[in-house]
C-alpha cells in the first residue's frame, strides 16, 4: 500500500482530536454555534499542517458563511494525495450543547472522485446491519422480517436485538413496528453516525440502525462501515416538497438504493472519529491542569485495521491549535 495512504489514516486523527479538544470546552454550555465554530477553526488549522490536496465533498454551510468548512473548500497543505474529504467537526451539535452522550468529531477521506455527491439532499433513509447480515436484509422489506433475518445471522433472538433509532416524530410508525417485532430500542435525539458505527462494530451495544437521518452523515458513516465491515442500505428521503423538487431538478434518482460501495467507491477509504461528550461509542475529552486526554477510532478500509487511540495532549501545545 502506498506509504502516503498509510500515514493518512493516522494524520486524520490529528484533525478530529483537534476539533474534539476545542469543542469539548462547550459540553453542556448550551452554546451549539460557538462549540461548532471552535471545532471548525481547530479542524481547519489542523488540516493545514497535513500533506494532502483535499477537497471537502461532504461538509456544511456555504462559502462565506464562516466559520463552516464549506463544500468545495480546499484542505491540507496542497501537496501529495488528491482526496475527497467528508467532515463533521461536531456530529451532534445539540448533544454537545446539552451535554448528552455521543457528540463526536468525524472525518472521512478517499481518493478524488470516490465519494457520492448527494447534491441538495438533506435526508436519507438508512438501514445499517453487521456484516453477517448484509445479504439478508432489504430496505423495502417489513421491519419484522429484516429483524428476524438479522437476529438469525448474528446468532441472537429478535428479543435480544437492540435497534438504534433517532427519536423523531417521523419515526413513530417505525418505533411501533420494532416494538411489535419484539426487539429492544435505543432512542437517541441525535447522532446517527455513532448509531451506525455501534451497529456494525462487534463490540457496539446496538445491532441495527434504522430510520431517516442526515444525508451527509450517511456518506460519512459509509466511509467507516467500509473499513469495519457491515452494510448500510440507503435511499434519499426528502422531508419536504422543496427538498424533493430540488433533487428532481438536480437529476437525482429518488428510487435508487445506495449501498456503502455506491456512497464511497474503492478500497482506500479512511476514517477517524474522536469523542467529545463521551458515551458508549467513544469516551469524551477529559481536561486537567496539565492537558487533555482524548479517545479516538481510526479506520483503514484497505487493511481493515480498527485502531482505538487514547492520546494525552499537553496544555501548552493544545493552546497552539485551539
Ligand atoms: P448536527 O450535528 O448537524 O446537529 O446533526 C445531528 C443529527 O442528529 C445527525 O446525527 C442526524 O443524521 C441528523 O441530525 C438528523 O437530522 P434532524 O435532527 O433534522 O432530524
Amino acid at each position: 500500500m502506498d506509504a502516503q495512504f498509510k500515514s493518512l489514516a493516522i494524520n486524520l486523527v490529528r484533525i478530529t482530536e483537534a476539533a474534539a479538544i476545542a469543542a469539548g470546552r462547550y459540553v453542556g454550555k448550551g452554546q451549539k454555534i460557538e462549540g461548532d465554530g471552535a471545532a471548525v477553526d481547530a479542524m481547519r488549522k489542523a488540516f493545514s499542517s497535513i500533506e494532502m490536496k483535499g477537497v471537502v465533498i461532504i461538509g456544511e454551510g456555504e462559502k462565506d458563511e464562516a466559520p463552516m468548512l464549506y463544500n468545495g473548500e480546499k484542505v491540507g497543505n496542497g501537496k501529495g494525495l488528491e482526496l475527497d474529504i467528508a467532515i463533521d467537526p461536531v456530529e451532534g451539535t445539540n448533544l454537545l450543547a446539552l451535554g448528552r452522550p455521543n457528540a463526536i468529531a468525524v472525518v472521512g477521506a478517499a481518493p478524488k472522485g470516490a465519494m457520492y455527491n448527494p447534491g441538495p439532499s438533506y435526508y436519507m433513509q438508512k438501514l445499517v446491519v453487521p456484516k453477517e447480515a448484509k445479504d439478508v436484509v432489504d430496505i423495502d422489506a417489513p421491519v419484522k422480517e429484516n429483524l428476524k433475518n438479522v437476529a438469525k445471522e448474528i446468532g441472537k433472538s429478535v428479543e435480544d436485538l437492540v435497534v438504534f433509532v433517532l427519536d423523531k416524530p417521523r419515526h413513530s410508525k417505525l418505533i411501533s413496528e420494532i416494538r411489535e417485532a419484539g426487539a429492544r430500542i435505543q432512542l437517541h435525539t441525535d447522532g446517527d453516525v455513532a448509531g451506525s458505527l455501534l451497529a456494525v462494530d462487534p463490540c457496539g451495544d446496538c445491532d441495527v440502525m434504522m430510520g431517516v437521518g442526515g444525508t451527509p452523515e450517511g456518506v460519512i458513516s459509509a466511509c467507516a462501515i467500509k473499513a469495519i465491515g457491515g452494510e448500510m442500505f440507503s435511499r434519499l428521503a426528502p422531508q419536504s416538497e422543496e427538498e424533493k423538487q430540488s433533487l428532481i431538478d438536480y437529476g437525482i434518482d429518488l428510487k435508487e438504493i445506495l449501498s456503502v460501495d455506491t456512497l464511497v467507491k474503492g478500497s482506500d477509504v479512511f476514517f477517524a472519529a474522536t469523542g467529545i461528550s463521551g458515551g458508549t461509542f467513544l469516551s469524551g475529552i477529559d481536561y486537567t491542569n496539565k492537558g487533555a486526554s482524548s479517545n479516538s477510532m481510526v479506520l483503514n478500509s484497505r487493511t481493515g485495521t480498527v485502531r482505538h487511540i487514547k492520546s494525552f495532549h499537553q496544555m501548552d501545545k493544545i493552546n497552539q491549535y485551539t
